[in-house]
């Protein structure tokens, strides 16, 4: 499996502090199967550079490496909505994809997202939504995401969503999301081995539930190698 949401890199945003942490989440990831995850800190451009990001997944890369795991890490970045215009070209998901991994506010659906989505898409990006179904304005009315998806805006939900941890609201919305088929991707956003454990079997068994095996996988293997494929193409015809 692959996990494309994950604040994994020690001591880079309000994920891990220290590395031995950051092996217990890598530890855990790979014993429940995820084979590559995309490492996700918040960023805002300037402290959570790409010059800093790309050097700690090295890092981290070298003592999975070293460890003899199976597990790899490639860079990519969490964007605040509000900067979503300004940062998106430069911090797309693993090595310089197109597609950017973007967080509305929690309390309330921005105006005018679709506009800013239509940007990005017009510039070559393929915006994906962070867990939508934690949104307050999506909580209130799921049904706001379909002309996004309509649209050729992707949704990334997280797996506790899926399995209640986040409570019976949230649920109850991502599994909406799940049977309209607006769900495109299924991740952990784990911060810690504890808060949202970086696990997605659980939640992919439940998702199977409500869409079929096949669908579900789909959620954390096909989906999400076309991040990693479109980054590898990018990068081979820019190289
Ligand atoms: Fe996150």
């Amino acid at each position: 499996m692959i996990d494309i949401h994950c604040h994994i890199l020690p001591g880079i945003d309000d994920g891990p502090q220290t590395l031995a942490t950051s092996l217990a989440m890598a530890k855990m990831a790979e014993r429940d199967g995820i084979r590559t995850l995309i490492a996700t800190p918040h960023t805002d451009g300037i402290r959570v550079n790409r010059v800093r990001v790309e050097a700690a997944v090295h890092d981290l890369n070298l003592e999975l490496q070293r460890l003899n795991m199976t597990l790899s890490v490639c860079p990519g970045y969490e964007i605040p909505y509000h900067l979503a215009e300004e940062l998106s070209a430069a911090h797309t998901l693993a090595n310089n994809g197109r597609h950017v991994l973007i967080e509305f506010p929690p309390m309330h659906l921005p105006k005018g997202a679709l506009n800013t989505f239509f940007t990005l898409i017009a510039a070559g990006l393929v915006p994906v939504l962070a867990h939508p179904e934690r949104n307050l304005g999506v909580l209130i009315n799921p049904d706001v995401l379909k002309e996004m998806v309509d649209n050729g805006v992707l949704v990334q939900i997280t797996a506790t969503s899926i399995t209640g941890e986040l409570g019976p609201d949230v649920q109850r919305c991502a599994h909406h999301l799940l049977k309209q088929g607006w769900v495109h991707f299924l991740a952990t956003d784990s911060h810690s081995p504890t808060f949202r454990e970086p696990v997605l079997g659980r939640a992919v068994t439940l998702a199977a539930r409500l869409i079929g095996q096949e669908n579900a996988m789909a959620l954390v293997e096909q989906n999400p190698r076309q991040i990693l494929a479109a980054a590898e193409s990018l990068s081979a015809s820019t190289s």
